[in-house]
């Protein structure tokens, strides 16, 4: 064993901060071991030193930018979060140092990802960010290393625990979506902000993350679209539950050929999944990712998504790579290797999709229907209509065989313009395997 630790200063002391110190100081032993040294945590930075942790003959700082600059360390860890301000200029001001960095921060990386790598080549530096998506999955090792041989054209996931979890307590309880979102920031599971969860932010900027290393190209968030669970009603789970699917929140990134052009579709939307897809059976927090290479095939990764302990797993991982030199180009090639792709233009996919509509019940209402999906050529799979409440509105559920999008979005406005038609439609993709 070496006698010369890897110096490490921690930016951030919240849940994943603490979970990182009780991870460091649990497993030290077994960590010294792996690595042939050991993983000392030298310095620290919160607003408030907080008690509990054990934190004695560290090196503590209430501003994280003066840490970064002046503590003396090998690695700094930010689990500040955010995607820029202090987050962002700690970490540049490790890597101008040549000092390398741990973060567990996907908002900085979607937006800044290619400006961080760069500095990191310039400076010799190295950055980890296998706790910026899926928790404690192994993902990001997963694409870079694992499936290095392989050309992905597909990786597409469950990335929001706390989406997850609202849609599948939905599920499993007839519960509203407003009341199961409460219960979810009370057990700790959403973002600071919900609304970066429930409108797919948070899952955009890790798909952004996972298309860049899947595809080689330089991470952006422009070039995800994105639809939240807001307008998920409990009506639809129970509607979802009654044709065979689960409706799950997921980002889906897919490189084909375009014309002769590799283009890149990246998107964040609420799907129908079958029961007989892996994903379905994902509940509550959990997160899991499919890929699919040209050699390897299907795989599929499934653990906790959020959290103290599985974060840290994460960081800690990277720490151990960084400690035992186990290191490379933050995206897995240098960044002026990252070949920009193109985006696959709107309305060319291809899908199947769920439509819900609230109705007046009266005659000739299937009729003007029918036609609107005629006229766009949609062809009807099943049609769900139950119970009569003449003068009043009522559900009816369709599921339509795969068609062009721009095709379905047509027969959807033309839908909405008929005056029997009492609130917008409400539409759902139907995913296929
Ligand atoms: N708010 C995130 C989630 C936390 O719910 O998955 C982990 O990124």
């Amino acid at each position: 064993m070496t006698s010369t630790p890897l110096k490490i200063a921690i930016a951030g002391l919240g849940t994943v901060g603490g979970g990182t110190v009780e991870l460091l100081t649990e497993q030290a032993d077994l960590l010294a071991g792996r690595a042939g040294r050991r993983l000392e945590i030298v310095a620290a930075s919160a607003l408030e030193r907080p008690a509990g942790l054990a934190l004695d003959g560290v090196q503590f700082f209430t501003d994280a930018r003066v840490l970064a600059r002046e503590a003396e360390y090998d690695v700094l860890v930010e689990l500040i979060g955010g995607a820029s301000g202090v987050a962002l200029d700690v970490v540049r001001a490790a890597l101008e140092r040549g000092k390398s960095v741990v973060t567990a921060n996907k908002a900085m990386i979607a937006h800044h990802g290619v400006e961080l790598a760069r500095l990191a080549e310039q400076t010799g530096a190295n950055i980890g960010f296998e706790a910026s998506v899926g928790g404690g999955i192994p993902i990001i090792k997963s694409l870079r290393e694992g499936l290095a041989g392989n050309r992905v054209t597909k990786v597409m996931g469950i990335l929001n625990g706390t989406c997850n979890f609202i849609l599948s307590t939905m599920q499993d309880t007839g519960r509203d979506f407003a009341d199961v979102l409460a219960e979810a920031q009370a057990l700790g599971y959403a973002e600071a902000d919900p609304t970066f969860d429930i409108d797919g932010i948070d899952t955009a900027h890790k798909l952004a993350i996972l298309a860049s290393l899947a595809f080689a190209m330089p991470v952006s968030i422009d070039a995800v679209t994105c639809e939240g669970i807001r307008h998920v009603s409990a009506l639809d789970i129970r509607y979802a539950q009654e044709l065979g699917y689960r409706i799950k929140l997921l980002g889906v990134a897919t490189i084909s050929d375009i014309n002769g052009e590799m283009a890149v579709e990246c998107r964040v939307y609420p799907a129908m999944v079958p029961l007989s897809f892996p994903l379905a059976h994902v509940g509550g927090p959990f997160n899991a990712i499919v890929t699919e290479g040209d050699f390897v095939g299907r795989t599929v990764l499934e653990g906790r998504g959020a959290g103290a302990r599985p974060t840290a797993s994460a960081v800690v991982a990277d720490l151990m790579d960084l400690a035992t030199g186990r290191v490379g180009p933050t995206f897995g090639v240098p960044v002026d290797r990252l070949e920009p792709r193109p985006t696959a233009p709107r309305g060319t996919g291809r899908s199947a999709w769920y439509i819900r509509l609230m109705v007046r019940d009266e005659p000739g209402v299937f009729a003007d229907i029918a036609a609107a999906l005629r006229d766009e050529k949609v062809s009807m799979e099943q049609i769900i209509q139950r119970g009569r409440a003449p003068n009043q509105t009522v559900p009816v559920v369709m599921t339509v065989h795969e068609t062009d999008e721009a095709a379905m979005l047509r027969a959807v406005a033309r839908i909405n313009g008929l005056s029997s038609v009492a609130e917008p439609p409400r539409l759902i993709r139907i995913e296929s395997l």
